[in-house]
């Protein structure tokens, strides 16, 4: 079953190359999104003013993504709320809402709470969701299904990828109908999306590469996560993979706020994974870095910008294939995907199941 992996987190962070190319390949028809085979119309998509995405854990990091694509290509405002503490926000809803529903298993209590409420306030819902027929693809008004197939390790690997891809889609789909993108920059998106997808598979090259920077860190108690903005979301989930599985006391921060408070954590040694994959905020996380840096920090970049211009600056360089600064969520996220398995298996824990998780969480 684990396919000659020795977990099968590690088979699945393996599987996403056809995880992604199941999910997205089928949705891109001359440049533009094609939701046609999913029985998902444009009217969806059309007359919202505001979209909700609603999710728990690494599913609520996608969405993450997901408000950052959206809002910056279609300018259509984005909240992303955690399912168990939806309800309690007597959220605000209307039929000019779309609420997305993001869930691997389909069956989180919370997630299922929170649509049934959205449905109850006549907002549109449409969930992202893995497993087919789960109750949360069933209540929803439409679902996106990813084509991850199963997954079995409780940390989530390619269902993260692939729930990221369909908000790329989503974006590509809301793009389109906003009237605001020529069919040639809709086509250059799909190229470029596609670019990226490709990385994946060179990325799992730096396999032994990545193991040898885990091994560096392997004994240390906490660690940081640094990015702005896209980056912010990726290093979210880069957090939580370390910290649920290797039990690294863990954090991501956004770059800004660590004079805020953060930097007083930072101690000789401790290990800071800082995130860029975005021209438009590189010198800002640099800075960050330097000063991290200067309190003796050991910093492992993870980028696809070239770093030529910062030697010096960091301890560890994970740089894996450049891609245009809309697309770097892919390639960045499987590196750390293998950092923190990586880790975990220096520390000699169980990886696929680790203590006090369950991969389907169906109480509240
Ligand atoms: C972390 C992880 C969890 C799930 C969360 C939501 O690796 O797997 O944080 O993402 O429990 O689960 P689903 O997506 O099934 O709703």
């Amino acid at each position: 079953q684990k396919g000659g992996y020795d977990y099968f987190m590690q088979k699945e962070i393996y599987d996403q190359p056809e995880a992604l190319t199941n999910t997205v390949m089928p949705r891109l028809h001359n440049g533009l999104a094609d939701f046609s085979a999913d029985g998902i119309s444009d009217d969806l998509f059309k007359d919202i003013s505001r979209v909700i995405v609603t999710a728990c854990g690494t599913a609520m990091h996608a969405g993450l993504v997901g408000r950052h694509l959206i809002e910056s290509m279609v300018r259509i405002p984005v909240t992303v709320e955690l399912s168990s503490e939806f309800r309690y926000m007597d959220p605000i809803l209307d039929e000019h809402t779309l609420v997305v529903i993001v869930s691997q298993s389909g069956e989180t209590a919370d997630s299922l709470a929170a649509l049934r409420l959205a449905n109850e306030r006549g907002s549109k819902t449409l969930s992202i969701v893995n497993v087919k027929g789960s109750s949360i693809a069933r209540e929803s008004d439409q679902v996106l299904y990813t084509h991850a197939g199963p997954e079995i390790a409780v940390a989530s690997t390619k269902a993260f990828s692939v729930q990221c891809s369909g908000f790329y889609l989503i974006a590509l789909k809301l793009a389109e109908l906003s009237g605001k993108f020529t069919e040639a920059e809709l086509s250059e998106y799909c190229k470029k999306f596609e670019e990226a997808i490709a990385t994946v598979p060179e990325v799992l090259k730096m396999d032994s590469y990545i193991k040898d920077i885990a091994e560096k860190i392997k004994d240390t108690f906490s660690a940081f996560f640094l990015g702005r903005s896209l980056d912010y979301a990726i290093a979210s989930e880069g957090s939580l993979k370390l910290k649920e599985i290797s039990y690294v006391n863990s954090e991501a921060y956004n770059a800004g706020e660590l004079k805020h408070g953060t930097i007083s954590l930072v101690t000789e040694g401790v290990p800071i994974i800082a995130i860029a994959t975005q021209d438009h905020v590189l010198p800002k996380i640099m800075a960050n870095v330097e000063e991290v840096k200067a309190r003796g920090a050991h910093v492992i970049m993870v980028t696809d910008k070239d770093m030529s211009d910062y030697e010096g600056v960091y301890d560890d360089l994970i740089q894996v294939p450049s891609v245009d600064d809309r697309f770097g969520t892919f390639g960045v996220t499987v590196a750390l995907q293998l950092l923190a398995y990586h880790v975990t298996v220096f520390r000699g824990n169980d990886v696929d199941q680790p203590r006090n998780l369950a991969k389907s969480v169906t109480v509240e």
